[in-house]
């Protein structure tokens, strides 16, 4: 995770930035730190990558690499205004000793990446359509020796694939299916038939944009009606406030890179 110290909305890049909407970076930076601590409450160790000025987004740390099996595959931001996070991110696998492979096509990471590592035994579901390049999706099978399933992303609001699909666990889904073309919707349903489906209201509160042990399953606070599926599904749904990074167009996920040994 990488604290929101400079976070600000100083361009627009998705339709949930706006620059002329105030931002209020000291509690952005209360609202990650609760949620910072939320994960270490729940028992899990947290790495901090320190921000930088000049990388405002650099907060939503899910976008710098997907971790699969201890390699890093590294991410090409599409936007130039955050094309220098990718190379912080990078210092920090390395520095960690994690086996770092870089890009050559633009993706963004976990943003448009998911792994459901007991799913037909390791599966990549990967998203389309608005930053990641689909030719990334071929080379993530590549690097990481898992099968990658493409899925195209069709509504500018759900313009990373962690704003409308999260793993529950290590084999269950949770989607909100107007995000995907028909197709996919189909190839979705096909792969998941026990997948939790959530709906606009759901995936507009951000409440797909979840972090889950597989047990523990921590969302947007806003997103009530996804938190009461998730309890229905027999999941513990952990409420966390992050009003002011939603102006980012990010949320839970967005901020949590994951780390998978
Ligand atoms: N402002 C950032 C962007 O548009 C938000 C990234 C959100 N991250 C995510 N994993 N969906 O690139």
């Amino acid at each position: 995770m990488c604290p929101p110290e400079h976070f600000a909305v100083e361009y627009a890049i998705n339709p949930w930035m706006h620059t002329d909407e105030p931002v209020d970076t000291a509690l952005a930076v209360k609202q990650w730190e609760a949620l910072r601590e939320t994960l270490v409450r729940l028992g899990h160790t947290v790495h901090v990558l320190t921000p930088e000025p000049g990388l405002p987004d650099m907060v939503f740390a899910a976008n710098g690499a997907l971790v699969v099996d201890g390699t890093a595959y590294g991410a090409r931001f599409k936007h130039e205004q955050r094309a220098a996070e990718a190379g912080r991110h990078r210092a920090f696998y390395e520095a960690q000793g994690w086996r770092f492979v870089a890009p050559s096509r633009t993706n963004e990471g976990e943003g448009d990446f998911a792994y459901l590592p007991r799913a037909y035994g390791g599966i990549i579901l990967a998203g389309y359509g608005f930053r990641t390049e689909p030719v990334a999706h071929a080379e993530a099978q590549e690097m990481l020796n898992h099968p990658v399933v493409s899925l195209r992303l069709v509504d500018p609001r759900f313009y990373h694939l962690d704003t409308a699909l999260a793993a529950l666990d290590d084999e269950r889904v949770t989607y909100f299916p107007g995000a995907f073309s028909a197709a996919s919707q189909k190839v979705l349903a096909q792969l998941f038939p026990d997948a939790v489906l959530a709906d606009e209201v759901d995936a507009f509160a951000f409440g797909l944009n979840l972090v889950s042990d597989g047990r523990n399953v921590v969302l947007n606070s806003e997103a009530t009606g996804m938190a009461a599926k998730i309890a229905t599904a027999g999941y513990e749904a952990v409420p966390v406030d992050l009003s002011e990074l939603k102006k980012g167009g990010g949320s839970v996920k967005c901020c949590v890179a994951e780390l998978r040994h």
